[in-house]
């Protein structure tokens, strides 16, 4: 079956520096390289699900500059629908400086312009379309109060939810309430859990509040963890060897939506979507390093 996804988020353009490593602050460093490509967090998780054959409408902004052309050429190329997407002539589009060292880590600001446009009118105009889908999806690089509203909307019509909370932001416990699957990092998960984790399952735990809430804990070379109100699971990810980590999460994400509504077992997903992100860090880029889904299965299936 097709999985049809939604997702609501952000479109960046990626304005990123290759170096040997990071400079210090007050340090100026020699870049080696340097690229222009999509990004942002919603738009890198919308182009991640149509690679893995996913049918998917992105709701976003972009301003009435050069980088929205960036937007529609990669989400046209891949097939994700932009027609819930709104172009505002008086504001700019997204961008992310990013720097990337040579272990494949990054630093990223990330400039919201007309990510933070977005409006509960935005959501309404898709209602049918978000009730006709399995998931919806949502991150924070928007105007937070929509985040809830988008959830909201998604569970009214008893649509499934993941809600990648990146990047780190304080939110309340009723829009955490919202999501069917909550996917920190550990970073995001030391912020709403507002204070030091000393374990990750705990603290993922102490933020569920129905019975039939997951948490899903990215830790980068380790895997993911699972965490329910009963039980916790660590899946060991796949070794490889990371170029660029940018979008890993994002792809995660994406990965993690399409297992899910193709009907797989929460575990099977967590690999599925663990092999999607591994093969992701291999190569540099946000939306651009997203894998196909023939490579991803290949990976996840030891084809
Ligand atoms: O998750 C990676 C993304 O974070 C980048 O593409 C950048 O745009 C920021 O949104």
């Amino acid at each position: 079956m097709t999985a049809k996804i939604v997702v609501v988020g952000s479109f960046n353009a990626d304005l990123v520096s290759y170096m040997k490593r990071m400079p210090r602050p007050g340090e100026t460093v020699h870049g080696e390289r340097f690229a222009t490509g999509a990004g942002g967090k919603g738009s890198n998780q919308a182009v991640a699900a149509a690679r893995l054959g996913a049918d998917v409408t992105f709701i976003g902004r972009v301003g009435n500059d050069v980088f929205a052309e960036l937007a529609y050429e990669i989400w046209d190329a891949e097939g994700v629908k932009r027609e819930f997407v709104k172009r505002d002539s008086d504001v700019a589009t997204g961008v992310a400086p990013i720097l990337v060292d040579s272990s494949g880590e990054n630093m990223i600001v990330v400039v919201l312009g007309a990510n933070r446009r977005i409006q509960q009118s935005d959501i309404d105009a898709a209602r049918e379309r978000i009730a006709d889908a399995d998931m919806l999806v949502v991150q924070l690089e928007v105007n937070l109060d929509i985040v809830p509203y988008a959830l909201q909307t998604a569970k009214a019509y008893g649509v499934a939810t993941i809600l990648n909370p990146a990047p780190a932001a304080a939110i309340s416990a009723e829009t955490i309430q919202l999501a069917d699957y909550l996917t920190p990092n550990e970073i995001e998960l030391e912020t709403l859990s507002s204070g030091d984790v000393d374990d990750v399952a705990s603290a993922a735990r102490a933020l569920l509040t129905r019975h039939d809430q997951t948490a899903v804990v990215t830790l980068g070379a380790e895997g993911a963890r699972i965490v329910t109100p009963e039980d916790s699971l660590t899946v060991p990810t796949y070794a490889v060897d990371a170029v660029d980590t940018t979008g890993a999460g994002d792809t995660f994400n994406a990965a993690l939506a399409v297992g899910l509504s193709e009907g797989a077992a929460l575990e099977d997903a967590v690999r599925f979507a663990n092999a999607a992100a591994a093969l992701c860090v291999t190569k540099p880029g946000a939306a651009d390093s997203a894998p196909y889904r023939a490579d991803v299965d290949a990976l996840y299936l030891g084809q």
